[in-house]
C-alpha cells in the first residue's frame, strides 16, 4: 500500500521505516524542511538502534522516500500516518494545534479516498474533531476520508523492535473499510513475515501478535491510560523505596519479589529519578486535565505526578547534604538521556537535576553516550567530557542520572582514583552499594541500606 506519514519525529521516522520494511511504499514528509534535507542525505537526526540502518537501505532502494512537500505527499499516499507531536500547554492539556493543522492540510489537497490515522498520542475524542475538520475543509473536492486511531506503543531505545514484534497492534475503527486497509497495512506483522532487520531475519519465538479492534475513542483512551498506569507504576515503586530507607528494608528485594506476580509483573518498578520523556509526564498531565474536563476524580493520578515531581528534589536534596557546600565543587555527572539508548532528552530528570545544581553554583561536568550534543544546546555552560573517566576526574561527587548499561561495568577502581572524594550518587540504583563501599566509596541510592566506607550523611 502507499502510506503517507506526516512527522518525522521518533514515531514517525520509526514507523515510516518499519511500514517501509514489511512491504509498503512510504513517503514521509515534515513542516521542518532541515530535517527532510537532512534524511535525504543520509544522516538519521536521532539515536535509535537498528533505525539508521533500516532507513538507508530502504531509502537507497526508493521504498522510503522524504519530501517537505506535504501536499505531495498527502496526495500519494492511500493511508496517511498523521505522527506530528501534541506538546503540553500550560495547562497541562495536549497542544493538538500540529493535528488540526495536518487534518486541513489533508481536507485541502487530497483528491482521492485517504484513509487518516492518529498514530500521535492524543485525548480521546480527537478523531471526532479529526472528521469534522476533514469534512469542513474538504467540502468542495468530493473526496471519501477514513478515520482511525493506531496508537503507538515503542519504546524509545528499542523503537524498532518494538515496532515489528509488538505486544498488540490497536487499531480504532468506525467503519469496515478502515478496518480492513488497516488489517492490509500490518498483516505482515500479524503473520511475523518479513526480514527483520533487529534478529538478522532470525527472530526468536515470541507470542502471537494481538490484534485489538476497538472504537476510536476506546482506542485513543487505551493509550493515555497505558502511559498512566506505567507512570502510576513507578511512582508506586518510588514510595516503597521512600518507605524501604526509613524501615531498613531493600526496595530491590521487595520489588523483585512483587514483580515476580504476574498480576503485578517487574517492569516499571525500579526505584529511582522517576520518569520523564516525550511521553509519561505529558501524557499524565494531558490525562488528568481529560478527566477533570469529564468531571471525573483522578487525585490518584496527580499524585502519581506529584510523587514523580519530588523524585528530583529528593535527589537534590541528597547531593546536597552529602556534599554539605554545593558551590564551587566539581561534580561529575554519568548521564543525560531520560533512560538509556536513546539521545532524547526531553522532560529528562537528568537535565533537571543539572540545571537546578548548576544554578546553586556547583561546577558541573557531564557525559551521556549519546545526548551530549543535544545537551549542550539546552546547557551551554556546563562541562562536557569525553567519556565517563574524564568526568569523574577531580570530582568531588559523581551522580549517576541515566541508566546506561557502560555506567555499570565502569573500572570502578580506576574512577575512586581519579576523583577528589569517592562519593557517588547513584539517582537510579545501577550499582551495588556493598560493593561500592568494600571499594571504598560513599555511596547513596534510593530505598536500599546504605553501606558506606564513611559515615554516611545522608
Ligand atoms: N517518542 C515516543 O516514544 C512516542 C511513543 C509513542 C507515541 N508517541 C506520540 O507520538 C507523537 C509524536 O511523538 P515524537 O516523539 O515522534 O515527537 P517529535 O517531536 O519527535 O516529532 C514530531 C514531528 O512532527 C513534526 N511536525 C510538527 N508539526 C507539524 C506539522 N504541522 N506538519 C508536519 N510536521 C509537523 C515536527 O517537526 C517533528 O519532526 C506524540 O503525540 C507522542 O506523544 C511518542
Amino acid at each position: 500500500m502507499k502510506i503517507a506519514v506526516i512527522g518525522c519525529g521518533y514515531v514517525g521516522l520509526v514507523s515510516g521505516a518499519c511500514l517501509a520494511e514489511i512491504g509498503h511504499e512510504v513517503i514521509c514528509t515534515d513542516n521542518d524542511s532541515s530535517k527532510i534535507k537532512a534524511l535525504n542525505s543520509g544522516h538519521i537526526p536521532i539515536f535509535e538502534e537498528n533505525l539508521e540502518d533500516v532507513v538507508k537501505r530502504l531509502h537507497a532502494s526508493g521504498r522510503l522516500k522524504f519530501t517537505s512537500d506535504i501536499p505531495e505527499a498527502i496526495r500519494a499516499g492511500d493511508a496517511i500516518f498523521i505522527c506530528v507531536g501534541t506538546p503540553p500547554l500550560d495547562t497541562g492539556d495536549a497542544d493538538l494545534s500540529a493535528i488540526e493543522n495536518v487534518a486541513r492540510l489533508i481536507a485541502s489537497e487530497a483528491r482521492s479516498p485517504k484513509l487518516v490515522v492518529e498514530k500521535s498520542t492524543v485525548p480521546v475524542q480527537t478523531g471526532k474533531q479529526v472528521r469534522r475538520a476533514l469534512q469542513v475543509y474538504g467540502r468542495g473536492h468530493g473526496v471519501q476520508f477514513h478515520v482511525a486511531s493506531n496508537p503507538e506503543f515503542l519504546r524509545e531505545g528499542t523503537a524498532v523492535e518494538d515496532f515489528l514484534h509488538p505486544d498488540r497492534i490497536v487499531l480504532g475503527v468506525e467503519d469496515q473499510g478502515a478496518e480492513r486497509q488497516l488489517r492490509e497495512i500490518y498483516q505482515p506483522i500479524l503473520d511475523q513475515k518479513f526480514k527483520c532487520p533487529v534478529h538478522a531475519g532470525k527472530c526468536p519465538p515470541m507470542p502471537p501478535v494481538k490484534l485489538v479492534v476497538t472504537t476510536i475513542n476506546s482506542a485513543e483512551l487505551i493509550k493515555h491510560a497505558s502511559n498512566s498506569f506505567l507512570a502510576l507504576k513507578i511512582s508506586y515503586a518510588n514510595v516503597i523505596a521512600d518507605l524501604c530507607e526509613r524501615l531498613s528494608a531493600n526496595v530491590d528485594e521487595v520489588t523483585a519479589a512483587m514483580g515476580m506476580d504476574p498480576r503485578i509483573g517487574s517492569q516499571f518498578l525500579r526505584a529511582g529519578l522517576g520518569f520523564g520523556g516525550f511521553c509519561l509526564p505529558k501524557d499524565v498531565q494531558a490525562f488528568i486535565r481529560l478527566a477533570e474536563t469529564a468531571g471525573v476524580d483522578f487525585s490518584l493520578l496527580k499524585e502519581a505526578e506529584f510523587v514523580n515531581k519530588r523524585r528530583i528534589s529528593a535527589f537534590v536534596e541528597r547531593v546536597r547534604k552529602a556534599l554539605w557546600i554545593v558551590k564551587d565543587k566539581q561534580v561529575g555527572v554519568l548521564g543525560l538521556a531520560f533512560k538509556a539508548n536513546t539521545d532524547d532528552i526531553r522532560f529528562s530528570p537528568a537535565i533537571e537535576v543539572v540545571t537546578r545544581l548548576a544554578r546553586e553554583g556547583a561546577r558541573i561536568q557531564a557525559y551521556d553516550p549519546q545526548a551530549a550534543e543535544r545537551a549542550q544546546a539546552l546547557l551551554p555552560d556546563i562541562q562536557y567530557a569525553k567519556d565517563a573517566y574524564a568526568t569523574a576526574k577531580g570530582a568531588e561527587a559523581l551522580l549517576i542520572l541515566t541508566e546506561w548499561p557502560e555506567f555499570r561495568s565502569l573500572d570502578w577502581e580506576k574512577v575512586r582514583d581519579s576523583m577528589l572524594r569517592p562519593l557517588v550518587i547513584d539517582g537510579r540504583n545501577l550499582l551495588n552499594p556493598g560493593k561500592m563501599a568494600e571499594l571504598g566509596y560513599e555511596y547513596y541510592s534510593f530505598g536500599r541500606p546504605e553501606r558506606s566506607a564513611v559515615v554516611p550523611v545522608v
